[in-house]
């Protein structure tokens, strides 16, 4: 595509055609950011309209569910069910996953997602997003079955995540690298904007991790950060948005935690739709991801909404969590 200026631009549907053939199903990445431009716009004019505060219901985690979460659910199942790609979907808005209904032509995906990440920071007008991660099938069902989403991170063909800040942002991963699309509200086209993003090398050291929960930590977490704050040369940045959290980690460099601790045996994220598909985007930009005892990325889930503890970031600050907890617990 051409700017009036003559500058050419690469807008996500092109960059997903030439890797098309590479890597089929890529082109589900262009229904979620269809879907990703509606939640955008409600998002961004969340103040003027009926969109803000919560239903009034929790969901399967026991968490209070804004109206937001519930509205980019339902675009992004929209979206979704129209690809004729997809078998089936999970959502950490619904408790079990559901094939897609029998007036859409089904195929052999999966896509597992978090319609809307950081809803704690939606009414008080803080940076949130949507984070997806796509499977090819593995079974026979033609309409899908558990065991298409219960597979390790490594076999995921695609992930990414929406970044709803002070602009829109697409990244993603298809295998071949880590590509950051800005929307451009004038033409309501993604457009390339970060090609092959990878962490800084050496990476600024800020440290990213809610301290609230230092006393219910173990010895080894509570000591790397002590180390962390010891003349480290350390800031520490914490929006409470995942996807914005890592996305600063991804630009600037360090890194982020979610650990277990005694109110949270298993941290808080989940494996399925937030923490194996940033786990592949920081692979794919040269860093990696941890639980703090191996890699995010090959544990094989034993349910839909499994927790992990998540170290991610900077492949040497990555390893230096995982010797505090070795070495310490
Ligand atoms: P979600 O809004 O999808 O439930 O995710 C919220 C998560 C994640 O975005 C963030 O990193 C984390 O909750 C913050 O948790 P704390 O408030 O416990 O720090
Ligand atoms: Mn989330
Ligand atoms: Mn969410």
């Amino acid at each position: 595509m051409k700017r009036a200026s003559g500058q050419t631009v690469v807008i996500l549907e092109e960059a997903l055609d030439l890797l098309a053939d590479q890597v089929s199903g890529v082109s589900l990445i262009s229904d979620i950011a269809l879907a990703a431009k509606v939640i955008s716009r409600e998002v961004n004019r969340a103040g003027l309209s009926e969109i803000l505060g919560e239903i009034g219901r929790e969901n399967s985690h026991g968490e209070q569910v804004q109206k937001l979460d519930v509205f980019a659910d339902e675009v992004i199942q929209r979206a979704l069910y129209r690809s004729g790609l997809i078998a089936c979907m999970a959502s950490e808005e619904n408790e079990t996953f559901w094939s897609v209904p029998d007036d859409f032509s089904r195929g052999e995906y999966v896509v597992a997602y978090d319609p809307l990440d950081g809803s704690s920071n939606i009414d008080v007008n803080v940076s949130i997003g949507t984070i997806f991660s796509i499977h090819s099938m593995i079974s026979s069902s033609e309409s899908g079955e558990l065991k298409d989403f219960l597979q390790a991170g490594k076999k995921q063909i695609a992930a990414g995540y929406v970044l709803y800040g002070s602009s829109t942002m697409l990244v993603y991963t298809a295998g071949k690298g880590v590509h950051g699309f800005t929307l451009d509200p004038s033409v309501g086209e993604f457009v390339l904007s970060h090609q092959d993003m990878s962490f800084p090398d050496p990476p600024r050291h800020v440290y990213s991790i809610n301290e609230a929960n230092y006393n219910t930590w173990k010895t080894g977490q509570q000591l790397l950060i002590d180390h962390l704050k010891d003349g480290g040369g350390f800031s520490s940045r914490y929006i409470g948005s995942f996807v914005a959290d890592f996305h600063r980690t991804l630009l600037q460099g360090g890194l982020f935690m979610y650990p277990e601790g005694k109110d949270a045996p298993n941290g808080k994220l989940r494996l399925l739709y937030e923490c194996s598909p940033i786990a592949m985007l920081a692979e794919q930009a040269g860093g990696r991801s941890s639980t703090g005892y191996g890699d995010v990325l090959e544990i094989v889930p034993d349910s839909l909404h499994q927790r992990v503890p998540l170290y991610v970031g900077n492949s040497e600050l990555v390893d230096l969590a995982e010797d505090f907890l070795r070495d310490r617990d």
